[in-house]
This record gives structure tokens, sequence and C-alpha cells, in this order.
């Protein structure tokens, strides 16, 4: 099993990233050296409990805690303030107290919502993630953002809350959907192009593989995603500088979601189909070579990404300076500029963009 350390600010809140294949049966063990109490709240939704939610219990038993267990109804929809307040209702009435940790065992909806439960409940008691997608083993579960969505606006009620550990099993990403998987791999990519030109190539070379759920080269993905990650968050917890760069395609991205009222693309495709309009932006400026969108775009193609954004740039741009991503005022576009290395950039003009999602159309 690899072991990675994440030390967010003070070293007293680091916790450790478990990544292997086969593993979900050590969870247990695994919580043991944690100094957790007994009593455990177990909390998934309908799709993984229905797969996972049996056997885990049996795991969290077998190793000697008392387990509450949580589902909630599966979809985006329900990472709300209302099933959080469902949620903590059940807290209470299994009489949850400081000690018992949350475990969140299921993709990055379950790990957010279950996330923002542990934060505030008793003004915080230790989370656990267990993350069951690709998406959520390579970026929700690490870094400590947990949130539940508002009507006005996704992610808008939220904290930082560092979980105490990660724990990916990759036999697990055996029953996940494969669009689910391909947009996992979305946010993989997304890796190599911003920190990282070596995995950017192993990916090149072994999409295929991965696409067919190959245990190591699963677990080796997993691994130098999760290790750009804890890399930039340990720097910068709380998204001061440096963690911007994890927006890299997300700018237009999300406006692709907004467009499309979160109804047309998985965030991966539509950070897919922003990452390639943000390479086109790059090479029109002279900020990077052709060949290296070109072979952006070409695995992104490879994983049956989309890279184009078919609808008016106008529409598309209208939505962009409403984005959480405008910094006093001023677009704060992630620029790449080769395969693994990107720039913070604010001056960045309207015309730039909607001249390159004027080429990204078809
Ligand atoms: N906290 C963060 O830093 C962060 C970062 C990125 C995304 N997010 C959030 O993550 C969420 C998206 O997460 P996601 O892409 O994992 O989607 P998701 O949690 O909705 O999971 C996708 C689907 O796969 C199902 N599923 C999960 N694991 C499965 C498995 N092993 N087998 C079969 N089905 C499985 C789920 O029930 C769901 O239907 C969004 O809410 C987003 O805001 C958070």
């Amino acid at each position: 099993m690899e072991h990675l350390r994440v030390t967010p600010g003070e070293s007293d809140r680091s916790y450790g990233i478990l990544i292997g294949s086969g593993n979900l049966d050590q969870l247990g063990a695994h919580l043991k050296q944690l100094d957790l109490a007994s009593r455990l709240c177990l909390i998934t939704n309908t799709t993984v409990g229905g797969l996972y939610g049996d056997r885990v219990r049996s795991i969290l038993a077998e190793a000697g805690y008392a387990v509450s267990y949580i589902e909630v109804p599966d979809g985006e929809e329900y990472k709300s303030q209302t099933t959080a307040a469902a949620v903590y209702d059940r807290m209470v009435d299994a009489g949850i107290e400081r000690g018992s940790a949350v475990v969140a065992l299921g993709g990055g909806v379950v790990g957010d919502l279950a996330g923002f439960a542990a934060a505030t409940y008793m003004r915080g008691v230790p989370l656990v993630q267990v993350p069951t997608t690709l998406l959520a083993q390579v970026d929700s579960s690490v870094g400590g953002k947990v949130a539940v969505n508002h009507a006005r606006g996704k992610n808008l009620i939220g904290c930082f809350y560092q979980p105490r550990l990660v724990y990916a099993d990759m036999k697990v990403l055996s029953t996940l959907p494969e669009r689910e998987l391909r947009a996992g791999l979305g946010e993989v990519i997304k890796y190599g192009m911003i920190r990282d030109a070596g995995l950017f190539g192993f990916l090149e070379q072994h999409l295929e593989q991965l696409l067919g759920l190959e245990p190591e080269i699963l677990a080796e993905t997993v691994r130098r995603s999760c290790a750009i990650k804890v890399e930039i968050v340990s720097e910068d917890e709380y998204e001061q500088g440096l963690r911007a760069i994890l927006n890299f395609g997300h700018t237009i991205g999300h406006a692709l979601e907004t467009l499309t009222d979160y109804k047309v693309y998985r965030h991966g495709e539509a950070v897919a189909a922003g990452m390639a309009a943000a390479a086109s932006l790059s090479v029109n400026r002279g900020c990077m070579d052709a060949t290296d969108r070109d072979r952006l775009v070409s695995l992104l193609r490879r994983a049956r990404l989309p890279v184009s954004c078919p609808y008016p740039p106008e529409q598309v741009m209208a939505l962009l300076s409403h984005d959480k991503k405008v910094l006093r005022g001023r677009l704060r576009f992630i620029m790449p500029l080769s395969i693994g290395r990107v720039e913070i950039c604010t001056g960045v003009k309207e015309q730039e963009i909607l001249a390159a999602l004027r080429q990204c159309r078809q």
C-alpha cells in the first residue's frame, strides 16, 4: 500500500493518505491507529451503500466499532443544507459524541456533505474519507475543503476541515460507471498539466490500461495525483496563492457547467473542455507551443473527454465574470505554459477569451 502524508499548516493536523488495491478489508485495522471513540458514524449514499455498505459496516464492526449507519439519497442536489440537517438529526439520535469519527464512504458529493457534517457537528468530530470515485480519490477527499451547495451557488456553505485519514481502494472503482471514471481522468490530466510532465507522459503511455482498471497503473496514477495535490495544499492550505493553480481549466469549465445548468457535463468533462480552451488562448498569446496544446487535446480525446465549447462564446464569457475566480474585479486565469507548467495570470483580456472560445466551438 502507498502511504502519503499531508501536513497542512501546523503539523499537529497532519494526516495520511493510504492507497492500495483490495485494501478495504483492512480499514478497521487502520482506524484503530487513530485513537477514535468506539462509536463511528458511517455516511454514504444509496448507490454506494447498496454496493459496499454492508461490507464496510461489518469490517468496522469486526474491528470493534459500534457503527451508526446513515444513507443519503444519491445526487448533487442532495449536497444541501436540508440533507445536512437530516444527517445532524441522525447523529444526535445515534448519540455521536466528540471523539466519534464520521467515515465518509462515497464520491465527492458524500465526501463534501459528510465532511461538512463532521466539521460542524459539536464544533467538529474526526473525519475519515473513504473515496470511491476516481475524482474523490485524486481530488475531493484530499485538501480539506468541505461544503454543501446553496440554491444560489455550488459549495457556498462550507469550510476547511482536514480529515484524520484518507483511505482509497482501487478495487471499488470496478463498479464505477465508465463515464465517472473518465470524468475523474479529466482532473488527473489536469495534475499532469499543472505540475508534472512525467505524470502526463505516464498517462499518454498507459491510458488504455487505466481505462481497463489495471490496479498497479491506477494506484500509481492516484498516488502521483494525490502527491501533487498534497504538495500544493500543504503549501497553501487556505487558497491564498499557489492553490489557485488547481483551478486550471475550471474558469471556462464552471461557465460551461452553469450555462448548461449542471445537466450536460460531469465536472471533469467541463474541466477538460476548459483546459483545451485555455491552451488555445495560451498558444494565441505566444505563451505555449502549439505542439503542447495538441498533446493535451489528443490525450483528452483518447480519454473521450470533450475538447470543444459548443456554445455562443458571448454567453460563456458573460458567466465568467460571475465566477468565484474573479479576484477584486479581475479574472484570475490559470495559463498553461507547457506540459507540467502553468502560471496565475490576471491580465487576460475579454477579447482573448472570446477568440479562444470561437476557435474551440467545434
Ligand atoms: N472538496 C473538494 O476539494 C472537491 C474537489 C472536487 C470536487 N468536489 C465535489 O465533488 C462532487 C463530485 O464528486 P464525484 O465526481 O465523485 O461525484 P459523485 O459523488 O456524485 O459520484 C458520482 C456517481 O458515482 C456513484 N458512485 C460513487 N462511487 C461508486 C462506486 N465505487 N461504484 C459505483 N458507483 C459509485 C455515486 O453514487 C454517483 O452516482 C461535487 O459536488 C464537487 O463539488 C469537491
